[in-house]
């Protein structure tokens, strides 16, 4: 598990964190590989925009295969839910954003998908307060596109290759994003804390 210190201190100072080689190789991997075991068994489908009712599946916006992680879990993955309930009680401590859960899927995008730009905060639930993902693809290749696109304030983008250990975490409902076309396989595990409802 990382040392997630400074995660925290660049969400408080500027809203966002990418961390490159910032989860240990090692555990990365194994993930990786339960994830294509859970590929295996077809566990992944096709993603979906909104929530209930409005929830529609269109390939033009959105282009991935997700399997949310639920118990019972092969011990990787188990062990990566652990870790961000470390990095939640970690956030909450020092930036009291009263985060209470994670939900977590794996996301595949098979070469050709890709994400428009989008806030991970539905419109019909607020709830979703911070984003935390972790790429697994050894040896990504620039040219295997897959870029994460994440608009800044001041106009410029961040850009992120999504290589195998890159941790990235951003507050949910302040950071429009998008995933350019990837070129191969990319896979990903994309998380978002919710915050407890709060009293009216
Ligand atoms: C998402 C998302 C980004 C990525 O699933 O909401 O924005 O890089 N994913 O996979
Ligand atoms: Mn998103």
């Amino acid at each position: 598990m990382p040392d997630f210190t400074p995660a925290v201190a660049a969400i408080h100072q500027k809203g966002y964190f990418i961390g490159e080689q910032f989860w240990p190789a090692s555990e990365a991997l194994a993930m990786a590989e339960a994830c294509q075991a859970l590929k295996l068994q077809s566990r992944f489908r096709p993603a979906c925009i909104g929530r209930a009712q409005s929830k529609q599946r269109h390939t033009a916006i959105r282009s991935d295969l997700i399997c949310w992680l639920d118990e019972p879990l092969p011990a990787p993955l188990r062990h990566y839910l652990d870790a961000l309930e470390t990095y939640r009680q970690h956030v909450n401590r020092e930036l009291l954003l009263g985060l209470d859960h994670v939900e977590v899927h794996a996301a595949y995008y098979p070469p050709g998908a890709h994400y428009d730009k989008h806030l991970d905060r539905h419109r019909d639930d607020d709830a979703r307060t911070l984003t935390a993902i972790l790429y697994l693809n050894p040896d990504w290749q620039h040219s295997d596109g897959g870029l994460l696109e994440i608009d800044l304030p001041d106009g410029s983008q961040a850009r992120v290759e999504p290589r195998l250990g890159t941790f990235v975490s951003f507050l949910s409902a302040e950071f429009v994003h998008a995933v350019q076309p990837t070129q191969r396989d990319r896979l990903a595990l994309t998380g978002w804390y919710r915050r407890r409802g709060r009293p009216f």
